[in-house]
């Protein structure tokens, strides 16, 4: 058949496009401070394995080597490897490629700068809602001008990341949009406002814009179009609202505060990134960048206390957004503890809008950028989370209870007993070619990045309450409340941002977005290794598992290496690299029915504005990868959904470069002509109707 040549447009500006503010705001800044992960991890063992393959027998002289510097070792391994050839990219895809897979079949949209969210031809695009939008019923019409707490606690939030549509029972037209909102960014929300001086009502305003929102929205027969609506089941939660703490760490003393001295009850939701519909019909939400909020962390002098919080990243004095002027709880110097209730995975019942929304506290600490579950043939259930920074790690937890079918409340409520008892495990990986990888991203002979890995057991919660530590030194509560730490310790496997972490519910494999790392390798940082196998990683990778899901084992292999097709070190499953649509910074996945997986961008560091791309997981034409559609300007596409006949994003942050102010935006999208820019989540749909794809 006839070959396509995709229209490609990239620039080499180098690192990431995020903005210096979305990185502020975000993410506290989190790749500018040092790597919070100082652990030696498997790095030296990683040295030591590679050196003694490499050189037969090593024995004295290991540890004699690595005492003289690692970066000398990685050079001289980067000198002695063999030379192993680079992909021409052109291997598979050659002969007859046969059809085009279904949910694939669109014309790619070229890499742009435009300020504009752009579809395929023949498809349309359309907001569903928008920050300030009401989501309750006495919600009043937003007012840029004149925002106040109170309105923004019943009104569509700001920079929204996850989403998820649950269908309506004996409703079909009917879904529950739930939708996280991520971080705020206070120079984008007000007029005027002074970083050292914000007043209360920001500040209050800015507690109630995190959190996320339940909306219900009607389809339209014929369209993908969703209206929201007023439902029952519409709600806000927010940085304030109750939140109960089960599992591990409930009750324990590391979790009690003045406000709450039984260690049970959390004000609050932050940071709330990616997240998972779970398959009762729940909502699981990742608390990542929490680190940010709290204040004075330099103000500890406990060693063991400032070890635990610099191991998450919380340190300075005054934080961005100066919360603590206002609400003690975010100042460390007065409420130590307080900074220990957030970094959880937690858990939305969407059909109770009076519910108590709980952290679960089984699945550890860390910054989640989501959970995301795969039920077993007997029931149980696995949920698998990333811990998004660099050189962090990837964890699963195996439940024992078994999932009740049904949606009855009943079994609703079993359910949600699901991620407190089980066995928390975190990633060891080994690559299948160590003495090929030298850091340029060269596959090894092969023609592939391959490996195995191993879940090691960190912590096991019992469904009577009690729990067990797995890990030597450290107590159960310890284990859930600081699992980083207990990461370190048992020699888990330093990864490039673990993001999205997706199970394909067609095959089985597990896959995850490993985001960009411009530290892998460099200053004496972790070297690259086989599942991350360039230094500074600009670009991202994408880690495909076939888990033992329940089990402790694992194989795995690099689905892309992102990046501009046209340079060696990236690789697209071995699909002709000239066939596709560059990809960079890949955040979260999702899966089309028909078993194609969908990546989201945050960052592209090849010029153009984030995106949606399709890829092809089997057959001839695995690897080939297609631009969906385009964001904003400044924005992030996030929580992609892709359904038969709709295609769901949130876009985030559109607007935020470090060119653009109040007086200055460098996007007015969505609403045009001299309008601030306000984050959004659209609905695609083809025109006319019809299936998405095909
Ligand atoms: Fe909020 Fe890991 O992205
Ligand atoms: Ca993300
Ligand atoms: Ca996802
Ligand atoms: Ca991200």
């Amino acid at each position: 058949m006839s070959r396509r040549t995709l229209p490609l447009f990239v620039t080499h500006d180098g690192i990431s496009s995020r903005s210096d503010i979305t990185c502020k705001y975000k993410c506290g800044d989190a790749c500018s401070h040092a790597v919070p992960n100082t652990s030696p991890g498997e790095y030296f063992g990683d040295i030591v394995r590679t050196a003694l393959s490499r050189r037969g027998v090593l024995r004295g002289g290991a540890m004699a080597v690595l005492a003289v510097g690692a970066g000398g070792v990685l050079t001289a391994c980067a000198n002695d490897s063999a030379a192993a050839p680079v992909s021409d990219g052109a291997a598979a895809g050659a002969g007859d490629l046969g059809p085009v897979p279904d949910g694939t079949n669109f014309s790619p949209v070229a890499p742009n700068t435009d300020d504009a969210v752009t579809v395929p031809d023949g498809y349309e695009q359309e907001v569903v809602i928008r920050w300030g939008d009401p989501v309750l019923p006495d919600a009043p019409a937003f007012d840029i001008g004149n925002q106040t707490a109170a309105a923004q606690e019943k009104q569509f939030g700001f920079n929204n990341d996850f989403a998820g549509l649950l269908p309506v029972d004996g409703s079909p037209d009917t879904h529950l949009l739930v939708v996280s909102h991520e971080y705020t960014t206070e120079p984008f929300m007000f007029a005027g406002y002074d970083a050292d001086d914000p007043t209360e009502e920001q500040v209050r305003i800015g507690i109630a814009g995190h959190g996320l929102s339940v909306v219900q929205v009607r389809g339209e027969p014929g369209t993908g179009r969703l209206t929201p609506e007023f439902g029952p089941y519409n709600r806000r939660i927010t940085g304030t609202t109750e939140f109960l703490v089960t599992g591990p760490a409930a009750g324990s003393d590391l979790l009690k505060t003045t406000a709450d001295p039984t260690g049970t009850r959390v004000a609050g939701t932050l940071n709330n990134c990616a997240g998972g519909v779970t398959p009762w019909g729940t909502v699981l939400s990742g608390e990542e960048n929490f680190d940010q909020y709290f204040a004075n962390a330099d103000t500890v002098t406990d060693p063991v206390l400032a070890e635990r919080l610099a191991r998450y990243g919380v340190e300075g004095t005054e934080t961005e957004r100066k919360w603590e002027r206002f609400d003690p709880r975010f100042d460390i110097a007065a409420e130590p503890n307080e900074v220990n209730r957030f970094g959880w995975i937690v858990e939305i019942d969407p059909w109770d809008a009076t519910s108590v929304p709980v952290k679960h506290t089984a699945l550890g600490r860390f910054k989640h950028e989501a959970a995301t579950i795969h039920v077993t043939a007997d029931g149980t259930v696995v949920a698998y989370s990333g811990d998004d920074e660099r050189f962090d790690y990837m964890y699963k937890f195996v439940s024992s209870r078994k999932m009740q079918n049904g949606n009855s409340r009943a079994a609703v409520r079993h359910n949600m007993t699901l991620l407190d008892a089980g066995t928390l495990y975190v990633a060891k990986l080994t690559g299948d070619h160590p003495d090929a990888i030298d850091g340029s991203g060269k596959l090894p002979e092969g023609g592939k990045f391959s490996g195995t890995g191993e879940w090691i057991p960190l912590l096991r919660a019992n469904e009577d309450g009690s729990a067990e530590s797995l890990v030597d030194g450290m107590s159960a509560e310890e284990v859930a409340v600081f699992t980083r730490l207990a990461g370190d310790r048992v020699g888990a496997t330093k990864m490039d941002r673990p993001e999205d972490f997706e199970p394909n519910p067609v095959t089985g494999k597990v896959y995850v977005a490993l985001t960009n790392n411009t530290k892998r390798g460099v200053d004496g940082a972790a070297p690259a290794d086989e599942a991350n196998p360039r230094v500074n990683n600009k670009n991202g990778q994408i880690l495909e598992i076939d888990d033992d899901h329940a089990g402790r084992s694992f194989t795995w292999t690099l689905l892309l290496v992102c990046g501009d097709p046209d340079e060696a070190d990236t690789y697209f499953g071995g699909f002709d690299k000239s066939q596709v649509s560059p990809i960079s910074c890949p955040d979260n996945l999702a899966f089309d029915t028909h078993g194609n997986l969908w990546i989201s961008t945050d960052g592209n560091a090849l010029g153009s504005n984030d995106g949606l791309f399709s890829v092809v997981l089997d057959g001839p034409r695995r690897g080939e990868t297609k631009q969906f559609l385009s964001v904003p300007v400044g924005a992030e596409t996030c929580g992609p959904i892709v359904q038969d006949d709709r295609v769901v994003v949130c876009v985030q942050h559109p607007g935020e470069t470090d060119e653009s102010s109040w007086a200055s935006p460098a996007s007015h999208w969505p609403d045009g002509g001299a309008s601030q820019p306000r984050p959004a989540v659209v609905a695609v749909w083809k025109s006319g109707g019809g299936r998405i794809g095909i």
